[in-house]
């Protein structure tokens, strides 16, 4: 196992390659990440409820341990997120007798915030998902109902990345959201950003999460989406990349393996994505898997809470599966 190519070497000179983590990944899967990664992000502990529980009040132990640990380990940190409608305490939409905060109140807590968070990684950090997923996945509106968007208005967007890019002028600003590939999702992302970046807000990448599976999105749909973005002039992240693939339908605890067939085809379809991925490596300069070992992924809660997912390049005991050979194949 010691003599595999390293990721984070074949890939070199094209994108990073990251991997999400967790406190406890961070542990059992230190070699695996060191060896084959060389940028991380924070699954959770960088979101506002993690950091900042309370107004005024800061966590940083989680965020700080990973910092450390890319650090030691010559690795890049992206950060993830600033302004999500999830993961959110109540707190920062609330006066103080719970009623609706007012639009003054929430910007300032939500410049205050971002101060606080990318000003303590200011030179850590080197690109942030300020905006996370405001876009609507259905109907004719752009924008999904949020707290954010309800009491701010809609330029809470760009509000969040020019504070971001005070707090921080060197950091790379992203707009982060999944379903990227989608048409009509793809479209309504596309001129969001096109308005932010016309307007000259400070923003420098479309983020394009990448929760795939076997089927979806297709290849060409895909390379429609990375043009469309690209066209832009902004830089692409792939940023919480995974290959959704399970047994069955809709058993829970199901721990029975998917087929070899599966497999296979999990394989073509990771070998295909890094061929376009480098293939377009003049705009797309970070590939993150969300995780990195299928001994734990967010899938095996989601949406069908205990249900075992096997979404990575690496199986459960951090051997290689066939879909890490294609991905190998497509550097060459
Ligand atoms: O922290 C509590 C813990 O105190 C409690 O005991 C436990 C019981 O369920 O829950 C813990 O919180 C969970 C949290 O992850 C930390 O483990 C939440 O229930 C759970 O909902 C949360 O899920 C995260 C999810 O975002 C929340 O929306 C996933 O780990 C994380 O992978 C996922 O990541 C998102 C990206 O941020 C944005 N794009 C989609 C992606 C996948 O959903």
């Amino acid at each position: 196992a010691n003599e595999l190519p390293r990721l984070r070497e074949v890939f070199g000179e094209h994108f990073h390659i990251g991997a999400a983590v967790n406190p406890r990944t961070l542990v059992t899967q230190k070699d695996l990440l060191t060896r084959h990664f060389n940028s991380l992000t924070a699954e959770n502990e960088m979101k506002f409820v993690s950091v900042h529980p309370e107004e005024g009040r800061y966590t940083f132990e989680e965020a700080d341990r990973l910092i450390d640990f890319a650090k030691e380990n010559n690795m890049a940190v992206r950060g993830h997120t600033l302004v999500w409608h999830n993961q959110t305490p109540d707190w920062v939409f609330e006066n103080r007798s719970g009623g609706a905060a007012d639009r003054e109140t929430l910007l300032s807590r939500m410049k205050s915030h971002i101060d606080e968070v990318v000003g303590r990684y200011k030179g850590r950090i080197y690109a942030w998902d300020v905006v996370n997923e405001a876009v609507t996945d259905s109907g004719d509106q752009l924008l999904r109902p949020s707290k954010w968007l309800e009491i701010a208005g809609e330029d809470f967007i760009a509000k969040a990345f020019e504070f971001a890019h005070a707090a921080d002028p060197d950091a790379l600003l992203f707009y982060n959201d999944y379903n990227e590939s989608v048409p009509a999702k793809r479209d309504k992302i596309y001129s969001l950003v096109k308005s932010l970046t016309e307007r000259e807000v400070p923003i420098h990448g479309v983020g394009l999460q990448a929760h795939w599976n076997l089927e979806h999105p297709t290849l060409d749909h895909i390379r429609e989406a990375i043009e469309r973005y690209a066209s832009l002039g902004v830089k692409l992240h792939i940023t919480e990349l995974d290959v959704s693939v399970f047994a069955h339908e809709d058993r829970r605890t199901d721990l029975i393996a998917p087929t070899p067939e599966m497999l296979e085809r999990q394989a073509e379809r990771y070998g295909a994505f890094f061929k376009l991925f480098k293939e377009y490596s003049e705009h797309l300069t970070s590939v993150t898997f969300w995780g990195a070992a299928d001994d734990y992924t967010w899938l095996d809660h989601f949406p069908v809470r205990g249900r075992k997912n096997w979404p990575f390049l690496f199986d459960a005991q951090h051997q290689p599966k066939a879909a890490f050979q294609t991905v190998l194949e497509a550097a060459q």
